[in-house]
């Protein structure tokens, strides 16, 4: 059990372990509204697809919160504008709109009860799909754990860890879950630029847990992979599309081909959640752009050239065929397609 939480609710407040700021200061950012909720998704405050999905479920727990005195009318409209506004945050998880979608459904299911008890029961479904994260974490890292050597060797790209989920991780989670199978696990971990997910995230959460890990430089991995036994590179997913395309952090498309070059196998490990059915390739998920300051600098230090055009898509896809496996809550799906992940769904 890792000793921070990404997101905790405390009486009527969202607190969210503020990531801006890892690994220097451990700092928790208290959220009242769903605006407030949006903004810190769209700031990176909170980050990763499913730790997303769960914060925006809080976002609209808050906003009926903040309704529960108000007529039937205005508590309507003020929910309308609380999806809108948190369905627009971030583009490319799914996890985000999925989440949303549920607490939709239970917006419905209370129209006939008054506002307090409407929270309440929105309040609940947030904190059940926050529990629900946390045992999928678990038992899709139980299946994973399965597919690594007793003394493995794993790189991953980005942090798909408990920072990015409810607890325990994707990616993280089948690394922690082989190690309480009783196995040995010690991690590569690429910087992920430029917002440094893996250098400030994912490093000082193994530390955290005392997982051993190495820090790499992005560029570095093709060396690693030419000169380290590397069992596994394991990464986490923000969408996959039906055709088994993965949509996950920029760099992962490197990743994917260094790993096939040198015959390592490739690993997405994310909750079903995560599938979105309804886009047919890799070619039709929407690719976040962000502040190009993130390229040029960091924080108060800027290296490149005032002026100079700069491009910061922020996820990039990883085409199926590069896909050794998909680790699910549901089990293992070796190179996914269409026929695989609907025999998954239907299961
Ligand atoms: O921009 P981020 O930090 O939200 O990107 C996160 C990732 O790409 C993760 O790998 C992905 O969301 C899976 S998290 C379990």
């Amino acid at each position: 059990m890792t000793a921070f939480h990404t997101l905790r609710w405390t009486v009527d407040t969202l607190e969210l372990l503020d990531q801006r700021w890892l690994p220097d200061r451990c700092e928790y950012l208290r959220c009242d509204s769903a605006r407030s909720v949006a903004q810190a998704i769209r700031d990176l405050v909170v980050r990763g697809a499913p730790a997303i999905g769960c914060a925006a479920a809080y976002g609209i727990a808050l906003e009926a919160l903040q309704l529960s005195g108000a007529s039937k009318r205005q508590f309507a409209d003020g929910m309308d504008s609380a999806f809108t506004v948190l369905a627009q945050s971030r583009p490319t998880a799914v996890n985000l709109a999925w989440a949303l979608q549920r607490m939709r459904g239970s917006v419905a299911q209370t129209a006939g009860m008054d506002g307090r008890q409407r929270a309440a029961t929105l309040l609940a479904m947030a904190k059940q799909i926050v529990d629900e994260d946390l045992d999928i974490n678990r038992r899709l890292g139980s299946f994973g754990a399965a597919l690594l050597p007793e003394h493995a060797c794993v790189m991953t790209h980005c942090n798909a860890g408990a920072l990015a989920t409810a607890g325990h991780g994707t990616a993280l989670g089948v690394i922690r879950s082989a190690i309480e199978a009783g196995k040995t696990v010690e991690v590569i971990a690429n910087e992920t630029r430029p917002f440094l997910q893996g250098a400030r995230l994912t490093a000082w959460e193994l530390q955290q847990d005392g997982i051993p890990v190495t820090l790499i430089t992005d560029s570095a991995a093709g060396y690693m992979m030419g000169r380290h036994r590397i069992d596994a590179v394991i990464v986490g997913a923000d969408r996959v599309a039906a055709n088994g395309d993965v949509a996950n952090k920029i760099g992962t498309y490197m990743m994917a081909v260094l790993a096939r070059r040198h015959c390592i196998p490739f690993y997405v490990a994310c909750p079903l959640s995560t599938l979105d059915m309804a886009v047919a390739s890799g070619a039709d998920i929407p690719i976040e752009q962000r502040d190009t300051a993130e390229v040029a600098g960091y924080r108060d230090l800027r290296w490149a050239p005032a002026d100079i055009h700069i491009a910061n898509p922020v996820f990039d896809v990883t085409p199926a065929e590069l896909v050794s496996a998909l680790v699910t809550e549901k089990g293992v799906v070796p190179a996914p397609g269409r026929a695989a992940l609907e025999a998954l769904l239907a299961g």
